[in-house]
């Protein structure tokens, strides 16, 4: 039995095909060793014969399941205890986002930026999932699930979730200031000053700054190319280019946004807007996804 490799809809999977056949006998030397042989040789092949349309059933079941990306932000770990970006004052817990998430503000004071990130880690690593990440794990049971995050926490990992694309980074990692694809993970809860990569730079917070390159960008709108239903929680969509996936999902998408200020955020008109709390809308919007409520 040969293994295919087949690339559709950017999805790659294998899939048994092509059954060995067995022969029959072409000259007849013992009946019943033949008999015995070929007896034994169809056993055999009737088990591959299952094992491929069992394989191939799992496959169609995969290809058939339909496609939900979901998009975060920091709305969504709001009910776990972390402070979302721009509070009222206009701050991320209290600090202009210049003075700690940019590369200039790394140049200027890197002990203070090493500094705010080890505190949010230690944060982020107390925090738990919440209701909201909770429910998206069971999305699983029967769709193909992308979460694709602009949160440099790990809660959905935590909660349960297969497949989360961070395209901020990860706070709970360490990288070089030298080379962004040195990635380490975190003895503790921080990078000391004098930490240094492999090629002997200061290691800093594996996270995105502002003004820098998004790396995950091409694969991230790859997933939400394919999208059946996209759902948004928790992001005030003004966090470039990350914001603009909306625009990338197919026109015929079902597309959800749940964030208490929804309407006033959403500039799309085939967007439902659910002007509520991740950790009350997003259950229930997962209920009804596992009702096959959705079209
Ligand atoms: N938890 C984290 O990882 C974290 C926290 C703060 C900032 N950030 C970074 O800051 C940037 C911020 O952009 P953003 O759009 O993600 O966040 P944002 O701070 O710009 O917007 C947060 C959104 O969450 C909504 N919100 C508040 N409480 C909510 C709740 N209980 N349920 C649902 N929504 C709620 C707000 O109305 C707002 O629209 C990101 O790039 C991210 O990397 C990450």
């Amino acid at each position: 039995m040969k293994s295919f490799v087949k690339s559709t809809r950017n999805h790659l999977f294998c899939y048994g095909a092509g059954e060995e056949r067995v022969g029959v006998p072409t000259e007849y030397t013992s009946y019943q060793n033949n008999l015995f042989n070929e007896t034994r040789m169809s056993r055999r092949s009737q088990r591959k014969r299952i094992t491929a349309h069992a394989s191939f059933m799992a496959v169609k079941k995969q290809l058939m399941k339909k496609h939900i990306v979901i998009f975060t932000g920091a709305g969504i770990s709001a009910e776990s205890g972390l402070k979302t970006f721009r509070g009222e004052d206009g701050l991320w817990e209290g600090f202009r986002v210049e003075d700690v998430a940019t590369p200039a503000a790394w140049a200027k004071d890197p002990e203070l930026v090493q500094h705010f990130y080890n505190v949010r880690r230690k944060t982020v690593l107390e925090a738990k999932p919440n209701a909201a990440h909770s429910a998206l794990v069971k999305l699983e049971e029967m769709y193909q699930v992308n979460i694709v995050t602009q949160n440099i926490d790990d809660l959905h990992e935590r909660a349960g979730s297969t497949k989360v694309l961070h395209l901020h980074g990860l706070i709970t990692k360490a990288q070089s200031s030298e080379d962004p694809k040195l990635v380490y993970p975190i003895v503790g809860t921080e990078i000391g000053m004098g930490d240094q990569c492999e090629l002997g730079s200061q290691l800093r917070p594996h996270v995105v700054w502002f003004g820098e390159a998004v790396p995950a960008m091409g694969e991230a709108i790859r997933i939400c190319q394919t999208a059946d239903i996209f759902i948004v929680i928790g992001s005030s969509l003004q966090v470039y280019p990350a914001a603009g996936l909306l625009d990338e999902t197919p026109n015929g998408a079902v597309k959800y946004f749940i964030d208490p200020q929804a309407s006033a955020l959403i500039r799309h008109h085939d967007v439902i807007g659910i002007d509520e709390q991740a950790g009350v809308a997003v259950p229930r919007i997962v209920d009804q996804l596992m009702g096959n409520n959705v079209q």
